[in-house]
């Protein structure tokens, strides 16, 4: 007895809590038929899966609305409250969802949107299954940072776009990266812009546009030329699996994309629903992918909430503000639900935004689009590419294969000269040398075909920087005259900007070549070259002022007379020839047989030997440096004394990388 109380106990509460019909509101434009369908079918399913709300069913109560009337809107939205609903989903539009949101907002009424919102922060009882746009330019961000587009052209549609693009301005904007902005006009006629584009000679694209439009867009670009091996495109709409971009395969321009629906899951859907109704869909577009999962996250969270309280739905409304008290409860619930759905995992954060997602990479191939990589929003570079470098390389090839590539070359001997025969040769027949030779057997080894051109103005290729222009093969490359060069063509800083280089077949570096200086015969008076003339003028001065000092100083001074005790004569020493001969005497440190006495005369002397050590001393020195220099001399040891001096004439091939190198170094 006493279990079957508790039985009774443990089973009550399950079953009574949900009433048995739970009806949900649908607010959908006109030309919304695909939403609304999958919307229907989404209740459809829940309520044939025996797993979610099994004792309810789920009834769907559809509104169509117009675009700007918010009074309408209003209107609807309040009566759905009335008949007493547990949700409402929709409407697409920015312009009336403002509205329905403040009602949901009041009453407390679950409200789901599937759409594009800009706003940072989001109401208490919304929950919107679109991903922030701020998430999805970070994807944008990541793999033209991955890419390391150095050079790249927005093109955005309007101001959504402009708040989309903004990511790229902040991160790529304040480095080197050149990137031009521009606005899609209004009319149909896309080409003036995009020639202007084409004339910029502009390699990668970023189209941020409606998915009406892209078809066009691209087409126009085909037209005047801008859809070809060189461009890349990259596509931020989440919708670009639904455009045919057949027309644009074979042309081998990269068109990537992101895409957020899982296309296994919606390619049975789409089964599923031709085989049961006439539906016949190519495929499915976000907006309704995420509409089929809100109803999926609704039903799951509705189910949740179940388990642990009792709920009612009753009428509301809009007059006196009544609110549904298990609103917040069911809104918690949603968030917290982490489910699989069409767009992958279904998870919101705390702020009621989705996270961890996963975008699928996708690129147009001659096979049509391809999957080539995912981005985790949960990672701080979520980029992941998963061609491996092998699958890349085939790719390549097989994009070679049967080509025909334009190949300039510049003739220099023995790279590429020009065959001499009696016959008139034609085409690549006229010309041989160790890059010919070269580029046939890369050809021969890839399978692709080719064509050699002369570069027309027979320049190696320079950058002028006044006009910002380059000449020769590298312009050959730029414009796209030319989809290769091969010549003698030196890889320098300035053209690795521009161009991308192969490994060099050679490696040479700029160098010198000059005749040894030779060594004259030595001068007579080569002795003489250690000091130069004013010294020596300066040193016979002083040997003359030095003498007449000591002559004069003797003469006054008692003590340099002789003493003449005994009375007899005796010479007097310090003549002015004396004088001279003491002086000489001691600059060439050989001494004298009379010495001075007096302390005037003492200190005079003791000053010229002091001189004459220096001097001697110095003498020596330059001597012995001056005899060893003369054998290391050489008059240019690098680039800078060449440019320093004017004795040597040198010169270099004009637009060669030599020239380049030497007007920059004086620079
Ligand atoms: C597409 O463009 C990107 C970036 O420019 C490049 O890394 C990638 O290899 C290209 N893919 C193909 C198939 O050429
Ligand atoms: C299509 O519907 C029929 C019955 O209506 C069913 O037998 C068949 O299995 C369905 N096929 C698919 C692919 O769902
Ligand atoms: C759907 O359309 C495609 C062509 O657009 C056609 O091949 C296919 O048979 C159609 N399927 C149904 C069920 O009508
Ligand atoms: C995405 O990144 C997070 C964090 O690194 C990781 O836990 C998760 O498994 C990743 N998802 C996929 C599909 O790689
Ligand atoms: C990319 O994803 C693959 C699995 O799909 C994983 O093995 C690899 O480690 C990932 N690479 C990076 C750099 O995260
Ligand atoms: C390239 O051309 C050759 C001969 O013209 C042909 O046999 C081969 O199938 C072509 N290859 C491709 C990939 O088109």
């Amino acid at each position: 007895m006493n279990l079957l109380l508790l039985n009774i106990f443990l089973i009550i509460p399950i079953v009574i809590c949900l009433p048995n019909a739970i009806k949900i509101g649908g607010l959908f434009h006109n030309g919304e038929l695909y939403e609304e369908i999958a919307f229907r079918k989404a209740v459809e399913k829940i309520n044939n899966d025996p797993t979610i709300l099994p004792h309810s069913k789920l009834y769907v109560h559809v509104e169509r609305v117009t675009l700007h009337d918010s009074f309408d809107i209003s209107k609807k939205v309040c009566s759905l409250l009335k008949s007493g609903i547990a949700a409402i989903f929709g409407p697409q539009s920015s312009h009336t969802a403002g509205h329905v949101q403040s009602i949901c907002d009041t009453m407390e009424i679950p409200h789901l949107e599937h759409r594009w919102d800009y706003r940072y922060r989001r109401e208490s009882c919304l929950v919107n299954v679109y991903p922030h746009w701020k998430t999805l330019s970070k994807a944008m961000v990541d793999v033209i940072g991955y890419w390391n587009w150095k050079t790249f052209t927005i093109i955005y549609e309007d101001n959504d776009g402009i708040i989309r693009i903004q990511e790229l301005l902040k991160t790529f904007g304040q480095t080197s990266n050149s990137i031009t902005v521009r606005q899609l006009g209004d009319s149909e006629d896309y080409r003036p812009l995009l020639k202007q584009i084409k004339n910029s000679a502009e390699a990668h694209i970023v189209l941020d546009c409606s998915t009406t439009k892209i078809y066009e867009i691209l087409k126009q670009a085909q037209q005047i030329g801008l859809m070809t091996d060189y461009h890349s495109y990259l596509i931020p709409n989440l919708d670009l699996h639904t455009i045919d971009l057949s027309d644009f395969k074979y042309g081998g321009t990269n068109i990537t994309g992101f895409r957020l629906i899982n296309p296994k899951l919606t390619n049975d859907l789409i089964v599923e629903w031709a085989n049961n109704s006439d539906l016949n869909l190519s495929s499915i577009n976000v907006q309704t992918a995420l509409i089929y999962d809100a109803v999926h996250l609704f039903a799951k969270a509705l189910n949740d909430l179940d388990t642990s309280q009792k709920i009612d739905i009753q009428p509301l409304s809009c007059d006196n503000f009544d609110t549904w008290p298990h609103g917040f409860s069911l809104i918690n619930y949603m968030k917290i639900i982490e489910m699989k759905g069409l767009t992958n995992t279904v998870k919101f954060d705390n702020q009621g935004f989705r996270t961890d997602f996963i975008l699928d990479i996708i690129e147009l191939s001659m096979t049509g689009i391809r999957k080539i990589g995912f981005w985790n929003s949960t990672k701080t570079n979520g980029v992941n590419f998963t061609r491996t470098f092998n699958e890349k390389q085939q790719e390549i090839e097989a994009n070679l294969r049967n080509k025909t590539l334009i190949v300039t070359t510049i003739l220099s001997d023995p790279y590429a000269m020009r065959k001499e025969s009696s016959h008139l040769l034609k085409g690549n027949d006229q010309f041989e040398g160790y890059v010919i030779d070269l580029v046939h057997e890369i050809s021969e080894a890839l399978g692709f075909n080719y064509r050699i051109q002369l570069v027309p103005d027979h320049a190696y290729g320079s950058f002028n920087k006044r006009t910002g222009e380059w000449n020769g093969m590298i312009r050959d490359l730029l414009e796209q005259r030319a989809d290769l060069a091969i010549a003698d063509l030196t890889i320098t800083f300035d053209r690795e900007q521009a161009v991308d280089f192969t490994m060099p077949f050679m490696n040479l570096g700029v160098s010198v070549l000059y005749r040894k200086p030779v060594k004259q015969p030595p001068n007579l008076f080569s002795f003489l070259s250690p000091l130069s003339l004013d010294v020596w003028i300066y040193m016979a001065t002083a040997y003359l002022g030095v003498s007449v000092l000591l002559f004069i100083l003797a003469r006054f001074t008692p003590y340099e007379w002789p003493e003449t005790l005994t009375g007899e004569k005796i010479e007097y020493q310090f003549t002015l020839l004396n004088c001279m001969w003491f002086a000489i005497g001691s600059l060439m440190q050989q001494g004298c047989d009379f010495l001075p006495k007096a302390l005037s005369t003492r200190m005079v002397a003791g000053m010229w030997w002091f001189f004459t050590l220096i001097m001697i001393s110095s003498y020596t020195a330059n001597l012995a440096a001056f005899l060893t220099v003369e054998r290391m001399d050489s008059p240019i040891e690098n680039a800078e004394d060449l440019s320093k001096q004017t004795r040597i004439k040198y010169g270099a091939l004009k637009g060669g990388s030599t020239a380049s190198f030497f007007r920059v170094y004086k620079l």
